[in-house]
């Protein structure tokens, strides 16, 4: 082990050792077959979707659960951190019971999207990226979602909604628990 590796590793075992033992063993459970898919020569890849799996678990990445996987990864936490911060899937805000992630890229736009999210958020009462009070919805604007052509649409829970109207809208938030 380099000394760059021990100190990445000692940095976080306080932090680590506060998460939730349970769900620790779950990812640790899940990693030998990230690690499989993503060997050493991909180690950029293997912490994409360490990082991805991490989030399932613990439902967003908390400094703690950003130190855990730069330490199974045996990578620097900086990285984890550049990379949970990066990259607009990662969730490094605690969230809601529900994830709404409207696209207001072009396209979306036009066809209304911007006004649904700025409807969304008056409505909810949040800010980009921001919780319901109750908890129920975290409210996020997006980039595109590769559904340009079905404009405007959303994620709920990463499930896909398109050719959105404000009705439809209330109706599926509103189905929510
Ligand atoms: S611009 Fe919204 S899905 Fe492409």
């Amino acid at each position: 082990m380099s000394h760059h590796d021990e100190s990445t590793a000692e940095r976080g075992p306080q932090e680590i050792a506060d998460l939730p033992k349970e769900k620790v063993a779950r990812f640790d459970a899940a990693l030998p077959e990230i690690l499989k898919r993503y060997p050493t020569d991909h180690k950029e890849a293997a912490m994409l979707a360490a990082l991805r799996r991490a989030q399932e678990i613990f439902d967003w990445l908390s400094p703690a659960a950003q130190k855990l996987v730069a330490n199974r990864l045996g990578a620097a936490v900086t990285r984890a951190e550049e990379v949970a911060t990066f990259y607009v899937m990662y969730h490094t805000r605690p969230v809601g019971r529900h994830v709404v992630e409207v696209c207001t890229n072009v396209s979306c736009s036009l066809a209304g999207g911007y006004d649904l999210f700025d409807h969304l958020r008056k409505s909810l009462d949040v800010d980009n990226g921001g919780t319901t009070k109750d908890g129920r919805i975290t409210l996020r604007q997006v980039e595109c979602l590769g559904s340009c052509g079905t404009a405007p649409a959303m994620l709920v829970d990463e499930e896909m909604h398109e050719s959105l109207t404000p009705q439809s809208v209330e109706r599926i938030l509103g189905g929510l628990k």
